[in-house]
């Protein structure tokens, strides 16, 4: 029998925590856990043994691990995982794909996802119940989804109803990074999830549903795909979590179409459109692709816009000798840049800041993790509350229903 050691260590990203591992020299090699706690993290405690363990020990003892359990166990990695963490996944993928997969691997017992908290639970939600998820550190989670908790979110929905009084529907479309809870208050209120690769027909989905829509938590993903869709900048507002209704007078949300929560991602609102002039006026010939996170202007100058799988396929496919300036993540942008010695491939912003609660993944949590299941312990397994996973799940077929 598996034994669960299961804590819920969701230790929020300080602003201190997302400059800790910023590099200007471009260094992004995975010291020993005890190096990388002294830049004053707090990430999940471990076991002490584990905190000295070199790369080459981690690896010997994940391959004994992986060799020992087999088909038991699948390792899902996002793209923002650090390279000595990604090299171990079975599966790659953006939050769309990674969490399609997760309902299709069936033969697995165990699902260690790579990624951060809101992965694992969606992962959880559409896996099957005799699969167990597992997140190697409690900790890595994603700071725009800890912007909007269940209580303030659900004073919003609130406030709304009563302002609109019954006067026009309005639909509640969350973004995959967002807590369970947040999914299933939109299932429960005719809303959906989306990812960055199907937001716009999420949106489509809503017109056909409702006259309004209440986006979260990421507003600028809000914006710029309600933006395509020819919604004027008149019609949106943004919801000030932290202010009595939400900043917004009565008026303003009923005479709104869209309505933004005050979210964003630290890592992509670091991008400019001074980067991108630079990178032109260096190379006119550049191509500029930006993930939707990024702010509405750098998403207006830049040539292509798209999930991070979109902007792996795009660079993959591009012909040799094109030059690519990239608004993502800096572990991706450096895979596609090594994967891609052929062509230019380098980060709009000089100074490479990776996703802090990605890089909380570290291959000695991994090893952790993959130890216990070999010793019957299922560490850090991800449970959603059963009265959370239904109307959560609702939300994330209805995105799956509109995708395929
Ligand atoms: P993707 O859905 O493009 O993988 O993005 C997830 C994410 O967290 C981006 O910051
Ligand atoms: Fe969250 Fe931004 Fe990290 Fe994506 S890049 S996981 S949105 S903090």
């Amino acid at each position: 029998m598996t034994m669960t050691l299961s804590r819920q260590t969701v230790i929020p990203i300080t602003e201190l925590e997302q400059s800790a591992f910023c590099r200007s020299d471009g260094n992004l090699r995975t010291q020993t856990l005890e190096e990388e706690f002294k830049a004053g993290v707090r990430w999940q405690k471990i076991p002490t043994r584990y905190m000295k363990l070199s790369p080459e020990e981690i690896d010997a003892g994940i391959a004994e691990a992986r060799e020992a359990l087999g088909e038991q166990v699948i390792l899902l990695g996002h793209h923002y995982q650090r390279e000595d963490v990604i090299k171990y996944a079975d599966i790659r993928g953006d939050s769309y794909l990674l969490s399609k997969q997760a309902a299709e691997v069936k033969e697995a017992r165990a699902i260690v996802f790579c990624g951060v908290h809101f992965m694992a639970e969606t992962a959880d939600i559409l896996s099957s119940d005799d699969q167990s998820v597992i997140l190697p550190n409690m900790a890595a989670g994603c700071s725009m989804a800890d912007m909007a908790n269940l209580e303030e979110v659900e004073d919003c929905w609130d406030d709304m109803q009563s302002v609109l009084e019954g006067q026009g529907t309005v639909v509640p479309i969350t973004y995959m990074n967002s807590t369970a809870a947040i999914k299933s208050l939109c299932g429960e209120n005719g809303g959906l999830v989306c990812t960055s690769s199907n937001a716009d027909r999420a949106f489509e989905w809503a017109w056909r549903h409702g006259d309004k829509v209440l986006f979260l938590p990421d507003q600028h993903l809000g914006r710029n795909t309600a933006k395509k869709m020819g919604i004027s900048e008149d019609d949106m507002v943004v919801w000030n979590p932290f202010k009595p209704m939400g900043s917004l007078s009565p008026e303003q949300v009923r005479r709104s179409k869209v309505i933004l929560w005050q979210g964003h991602c630290s890592v992509h609102t670091r991008f400019t459109t001074k980067q991108i002039e630079d990178a032109r006026l260096d190379n006119p010939d550049v191509n500029i692709i930006v993930h939707p996170e990024c702010v509405k202007e750098v998403v207006e100058s830049a040539d292509y816009v798209g999930s991070t799988e979109y902007i792996q396929n795009m660079i993959n496919a591009a012909p040799a000798g094109t030059a690519w300036g990239v608004g993502t993540e800096i572990n991706m942008v450096s895979r596609l840049a090594k994967e891609n010695p052929d062509k230019e491939v380098f980060c709009l912003d000089p100074v490479v800041c990776p996703c802090a609660t990605m890089y909380r993944i570290h291959p000695a949590y991994v090893l952790w993790v993959l130890e216990g299941l070999v010793a019957g312990l299922m560490i850090n397994r991800i449970e959603v509350p059963a009265e959370t996973k239904a109307n959560a799940r609702l939300a994330l077929d209805r995105m799956l229903e509109i995708s395929r």
